[in-house]
């Protein structure tokens, strides 16, 4: 009999097949008794009938505790009200062999936990179905983004976590003793590499993990998170607005076509995903502010009202953002943010150097910032000089400054914060569930 992945089982209707797995849940019908089973690749349920096995099969099979290994053999067939996912099949039990009882006191039984005891569980909290929804469609959001980029002339280059100075604002780096080399600190981005190998392979991106050591306890922070991050010579403000906007249509595309089952069982308004096309808004900082300003004035619940005050300069917080990308069905892009809110690096607006040619994406439904991005300061001693009004470490940036004397060119990137972009597409709470061990202040284990 051959073995059969659950996600793979509409092609064995019919036949007999065998599942390795995991006993999800458990309910009994008199002589019937059904198993949800989870095998990594799906949920399908499996029916034991009393008159076609023996006493002892049947027993073993209503005694089954929760989480326990088997491996079944039966008998698949198409069935529209079995619960599961895809859904819609069943095996009707032949033979089950248990290949480690589980303990009877499983601690992630299903039912509600409290928050923390689900995240000290997260060893066995990524077993339940809502979360390996999540991170299912967290795979494919990576291998769509890849996807994407790789089909586009972007080369993959690798940038390194260790690094001599901080490149996002000196508040938020984790230090390490370095031999005799003094400090280094874990990468809050991988950009400031990606400007030196776009000299060498013109359009690259990195991906990997990214750490800040930011204090923030909102439901939109990790401390170690996920960045995909491209740079391109040559590309402005519009060219990189142009590649965001295509590079998310097609991830949204790609989870839509292959994670349809996983949306669906976390609840989620796919016509929502569905209605997000290109092009998306394209407001600047002061539009954006000035939409702020009429929103504040028509606000009349005093606590929200408080949220939304707001003066030109400031960064935007959570509340503006969630107002703002609440009056577009789109993602928007805001452009053109005051300087002194961002990074060194940011190349200043022609004529108006208080704002720079900076640009965030916000996600709609609230979700707001998932990408940000800008072109590059690419005049040597404007950049240098903009090293020393931030404190920075002159040495730890030479090779950076140099980068600026032989064939300097307008460039730009962006960072697409991974978990960010899951929980917008899954509609979830907090970030803490679309990152498969979480690290947060508070948080390091498991
Ligand atoms: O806006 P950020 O800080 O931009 C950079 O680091 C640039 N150097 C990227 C670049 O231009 N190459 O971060 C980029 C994105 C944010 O838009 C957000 O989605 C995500 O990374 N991000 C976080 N995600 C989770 N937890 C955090 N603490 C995050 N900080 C940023
Ligand atoms: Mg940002």
């Amino acid at each position: 009999m051959e073995t059969v992945r659950v996600s793979d089982i509409a092609n064995h209707i019919g036949r007999e097949a065998v599942i390795q797995g995991w006993v999800y849940n458990r309910t009994d019908k008199g002589k019937l008794c059904f198993l949800l089973v989870r095998d990594g690749s799906g949920f399908i349920q499996c029916v034991a009938f009393k008159d076609d096995l023996s006493p002892e099969l049947f027993d073993q099979i209503m005694r089954i505790p929760q989480e326990s290994s088997v491996i079944i053999s039966g008998t698949v067939r198409e069935d529209k009200r079995a619960p599961g996912i895809p859904g819609g099949y069943e095996i009707g039990i032949k033979d089950l062999q248990i290949v480690q009882a589980a303990q009877a006191d499983y601690p992630m039984a299903l039912k509600d936990h409290g928050v923390d005891f689900a995240l000290d569980h997260r060893h066995l909290w990524i077993r339940m179905q809502s979360q390996w929804a999540i991170l299912r469609v967290r795979a494919t959001v990576m291998a769509a983004t890849r996807e994407w980029l790789d089909g586009n002339g972007f080369i993959a280059m690798d940038t390194p976590i260790l690094t001599p100075a901080a490149a996002e604002g000196t508040t938020t780096l984790f230090e390490t003793d370095y031999f005799d080399e003094g400090k280094a600190y874990l990468a809050q981005t991988g950009q400031l590499y990606n400007e030196a190998n776009i000299f060498s392979f013109g359009r690259v991106y990195c991906f990997g993990p990214t750490f800040r050591a930011e204090k923030s306890k909102t439901r939109r922070h990790l401390t170690e998170f996920w960045m995909l991050e491209p740079e391109m010579a040559f590309c402005d403000l519009d060219c990189l607005m142009d590649i965001e906007e295509k590079m998310i249509v097609h991830i949204l595309s790609r989870v839509l076509r292959d994670r349809l089952p996983e949306l669906k069982s976390l609840g989620r308004d796919i016509s929502k995903l569905e209605n997000i096309k290109a092009p998306f808004p394209r407001i600047s900082y002061d539009q954006a502010a000035a939409k702020l300003a009429d929103l504040y004035s028509k606000e009349t619940d005093s606590e929200k009202k408080e949220l939304l005050k707001f003066d030109w300069g400031i960064d935007f917080g959570a509340p503006h953002e969630t107002a703002l990308t609440g009056l577009y069905a789109q993602p928007v892009f805001v452009y053109g943010y005051p300087t002194a809110v961002k990074a060194f690096y940011m190349e200043p607006w022609p004529d108006r150097p208080e704002v720079c040619k900076s640009v965030d994406l916000l996600a709609p439904e609230g979700y707001g910032e998932i990408c940000g991005g800008s072109e590059r300061i690419s005049d040597h001693d404007l950049l240098l000089k903009r090293i020393h009004e931030q404190n920075l470490p002159e040495d730890a940036f030479t090779w950076y400054l140099q980068l600026r004397r032989y064939g300097s060119v307008p460039h730009s990137g962006f960072g697409m914060g991974v978990e960010r972009v899951v929980s917008w597409i899954c509609g979830i709470e907090h970030i803490r569930e679309a990152i498969p061990f979480p690290r947060t202040i508070k948080r390091v284990y498991p």
